[in-house]
């Protein structure tokens, strides 16, 4: 589980966590539990994703995945144990509840666990496999750093908007990545993807089409979150960097 979690990754989740939680008036600390729970549900989500079963990667954060490093029996309980371990955390801090509700639904059937599954599906349609598997969690993470600032329903719709916006544009990215980016970059294997036949954005519509795409994403994520004003810059700075990230 440390091996996994405490070294390497971008922490976009957490980040996106407390940055929103800020815009809304909000400290890092009240947005810190949320975080803490999201990046655990993330790296428990990238050990899995690496086992045999599934995408079957060797590397990952820069170094061996989690059961190569170990084994499959202790990848697989490791993801486990990181799961429950989230939803610890959140409970715990006696969170709002609404935190641990968030949490849940993106990480199950409907959003995340749902989207792997439709992964490895034939004939899903893209946009509601990158919404499931990638979407949800990136949405939950912008919901609950508002929820820790007490915003108002409306503006959670608006985060809301901000949310689904990037998830699909840092899916459609990794996707392009997967096709050219280089291993030290990106910390993990390139070209998985043809190799694996998996339905990505380049496979669909061909990498300018997909870099079109993400930009018209993030184009909407800036503009969702424009009722912010100064205090939504950071939010603004973070869907952009979306498009300029090689790794
Ligand atoms: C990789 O996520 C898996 C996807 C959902 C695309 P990240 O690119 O955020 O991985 P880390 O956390 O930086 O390792
Ligand atoms: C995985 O998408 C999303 C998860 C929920 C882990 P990918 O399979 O494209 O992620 P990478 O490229 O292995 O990081
Ligand atoms: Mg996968
Ligand atoms: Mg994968
Ligand atoms: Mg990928």
């Amino acid at each position: 589980m440390r091996y996994s979690l405490l070294d390497g990754g971008k922490r976009l989740r957490p980040i996106l966590a407390i940055r929103t939680c800020e815009a809304f008036g909000g400290a890092e600390a009240e947005a810190m539990p949320a975080a803490c729970a999201l990046e655990m549900i993330h790296t428990y989500s990238l050990i899995h994703d690496d086992l045999p079963a599934m995408d079957d990667d060797d590397f990952r954060r820069g170094k061996p995945s989690c059961h190569k490093a170990f084994d499959e029996a202790t990848a697989i309980l490791a993801g486990d144990a990181l799961q429950a371990a989230a939803f610890e955390v959140l409970a715990r801090r006696g969170s709002d509840p609404r935190l641990v509700l968030e949490l849940a639904a993106a990480a199950g059937a409907a959003g995340m666990c749902g989207g792997q599954q439709l992964d490895l599906a034939t004939g899903a349609d893209v946009r509601e496999i990158h919404r499931r598997k990638t979407g949800a969690l990136l949405t939950a993470a912008v919901r609950m750093g508002a929820i820790a600032a007490g915003a108002p329903d409306r503006a959670l719709a608006r985060v809301t908007r901000y949310g689904r916006a990037v998830g699909l544009a840092f899916q459609i990215v990794d996707d392009i990545l997967d096709v050219s980016g280089s291993a030290r970059d990106l910390g993990k294997t390139p070209g998985k993807d043809a190799r694996q036949g998996k339905k990505t954005f380049p496979a669909l519509y061909g990498m300018e089409g997909s870099r079109l795409r993400a930009e018209a994403c993030v184009r909407e994520a800036v503009t969702a979150v424009a009722f912010l004003g100064e205090r939504g810059a950071r939010l603004r700075e973070l869907a952009r960097w979306i498009l300029s990230r090689s790794g």
